[in-house]
């Protein structure tokens, strides 16, 4: 089991969980930009996976092919990757004319270079699987037992929030795992830092703590403008949980300004806010063992 840098300590909690050796590589820059890469490794006749999560995919993508592609030509038999965030997954449709479907490229490149694929709760909102995307075959494993845990050993009295329609698949699951109520908000898209959220009826559930859950938080202004509306509508202060935690460098102030009372994540993504491990999930979903 390899990893991209930046990933060695999810790598080696998942190489523990399967039992599986850990490999060695270097990965650097050249002064002009390029990428080297050295397998420090006997890999003849093995089989290997990747370890590397695709948040800001396009420096860590060329790292990342160069790599497969070494193993595989010092003789690896496989060449799986475990990405737990996967990129480009949200543009799976021409909005617009003249706009590429980024989805439908990433993933044909990607299979060019790799065996299987996992990872963690991909974005599906108009596709029903990787599978028609991927040429290779996949596995998607679930935050939802993870978060829901969680949830049911911290919080009383929680009512799961998704912020828009798209959410209701991950927090029915996280819900009803957790033995607690939920509603879903209604969102409106403006741009990329602009929406709008409609808030439904919540009288039923003023003494509860709304949690919003969510699979990315990027900007984070979904999130904060859904903690906004759910205050304004009588509710206290929510608490933010997010699968991927994207959070570009003004989330957290966003966040805070608008009255979060704390913001977790699961580790799919590093970063401060990771609070719920996914890995031993991501372990049962792969296609190899130690
Ligand atoms: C939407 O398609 C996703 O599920 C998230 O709601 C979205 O990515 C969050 O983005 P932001 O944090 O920038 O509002």
């Amino acid at each position: 089991m390899f990893s991209l840098p930046g990933n060695e300590a999810f790598a080696d909690s998942l190489a523990s969980h399967l039992g599986a050796e850990r490999g060695e590589a270097t990965i650097r820059s050249f002064p002009d930009g390029e990428t080297y890469v050295r397998v420090e490794h006997e890999i003849d006749g093995r089989a290997t996976c990747i370890v590397g999560t695709l948040d800001h995919p396009d420096g860590k993508v060329l790292p990342l092919l160069f790599l497969a592609e070494t193993l595989r030509d010092l003789g690896a038999t496989q060449v799986g990757l475990v990405a737990p965030y996967l990129a480009y997954m949200r543009q799976d449709k021409r909005f617009q004319p003249g706009e590429g479907i980024t989805s439908r490229y990433f993933a044909r490149m990607l299979s060019c270079h790799i065996d299987w694929l996992t990872t963690v709760d991909p974005h599906l909102h108009r596709y029903d699987s990787l599978n028609e995307i991927y040429d290779v075959p996949t596995r998607v494993a679930h935050a939802a037992p993870a978060i829901a845990d969680w949830i049911a050993g911290e919080l009383d009295a929680p009512l799961l929030v998704g912020p828009d329609s798209e959410s209701e698949q991950w927090v029915s699951d996280i819900a009803h795992r957790a033995d607690a109520p939920y509603i879903v908000l209604h969102k409106k898209r403006r741009g990329d830092r602009d929406v709008r959220i409609e808030v439904p009826s919540v009288d039923d559930w003023l003494d509860h703590t709304p949690v919003l859950v969510d699979d990315i938080i990027s900007t984070a202004n979904t999130m904060a403008e859904s903690a906004r509306q759910l205050q304004h509508h009588g509710l206290p202060a929510p608490l933010c949980i997010g699968v991927h935690a994207i959070l570009t460098d003004d989330a957290a102030d966003t966040l805070d300004q608008a009255g979060v009372s704390r913001t977790i994540t699961c580790d799919t993504i590093p970063h401060p806010t990771n609070g719920i491990s996914v890995v031993e999930h991501i372990a049962e979903q792969l296609p190899i063992r130690g």
